[in-house]
């Protein structure tokens, strides 16, 4: 079985407000970005799938691939104006494989045993997820902010990455959305699962992820991103501890 990442960091970071784009920012002396390639370079995955933006390619190259020693790295390849732009050209830049793995860089703090989880699951399961189930109670509001609809709770899951497919399945959704963009009539979709369910009819399997695993997507992440690094270490990141 031939299990191939993806990692997404050709964002611009827009929320974070930061002169270098998020997935460059230190922590403990090492890129955003190190931890999730780390993470992968340590799992089971055959090989990574590096999107970034075409200017930064270089970069990534010397400055951490190199840098770092990856081995699993397969691809450096340039990404597009949105994150399903950038998953598309992963997913045309990545060779025959099984299984495909998308991967947020932004989500460092990603654990040996959820990516284990994922690709073990996704083998039955043909699309499956890492998530974790909400904490809060959730609202829908309507235009005046009245709140209208309250979702049980129990059912709620909050999405994260890996997003995790039979490599024909998730191409063929891609390649279908990608058709009908071009004709101005796709719909919104912010992750891999929508892209599934839409275009494929496939729901995707909720795989226990990990309240850790967030997105560095404002600036607290990086307080909360430096609390994870030094108290709960995610096992990539313990040789990095002092
Ligand atoms: N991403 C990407 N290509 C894009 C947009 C996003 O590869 N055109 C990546 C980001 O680098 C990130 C992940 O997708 O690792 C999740 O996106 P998000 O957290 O929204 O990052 P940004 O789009 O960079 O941030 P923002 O939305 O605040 O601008
Ligand atoms: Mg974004």
């Amino acid at each position: 079985m031939r299990y191939t990442a993806i990692v997404l960091a050709a964002g611009k970071g827009k929320r974070m407000n930061s002169r270098v784009s998020k997935q460059f920012l230190e922590l403990n002396g090492k890129p955003v970005l190190y931890y999730a390639l780390a993470a992968f370079e340590k799992s089971a995955v055959n090989d990574i799938i590096l999107v970034t933006q075409e200017n930064d390619i270089e970069y990534c190259r010397k400055e951490i691939v190199e840098k770092y020693g990856f081995r699993k790295i397969s691809r450096i390849t340039a990404g597009g104006k949105e994150r399903y732009d950038s998953v598309w050209k992963g997913l045309q830049a990545a060779g025959q494989s099984d299984y495909i793995l998308i991967h947020d860089g932004a989500r460092a703090f990603i654990d040996q045993e959820t990516i284990a989880r994922c690709m073990q699951d996704v083998v039955k399961s043909r699309a499956c997820v890492a998530a974790v189930p909400v904490k809060d109670t959730i609202k829908a509001a309507d235009s005046n902010l009245l709140g209208v609809e309250t979702p049980d709770r129990s059912r709620l899951w909050t999405i994260q990455t890996p997003q995790v497919f039979e490599q024909p399945l998730i191409y063929e959704a891609y390649r279908k959305m990608t058709l009908e963009q071009e004709s101005g009539t796709a719909p919104m979709v912010t992750d891999d699962t929508m892209v599934a369910e839409h275009y494929m009819g496939i729901h995707s399997h909720m795989v226990m992820g990990s309240y850790y695993n967030i997105k560095v997507t404002t600036p607290e992440d990086l307080i909360l991103g430096q609390a994870i690094l030094d108290h709960a270490a995610p096992d990539h990141t313990v040789p990095n501890k002092k």
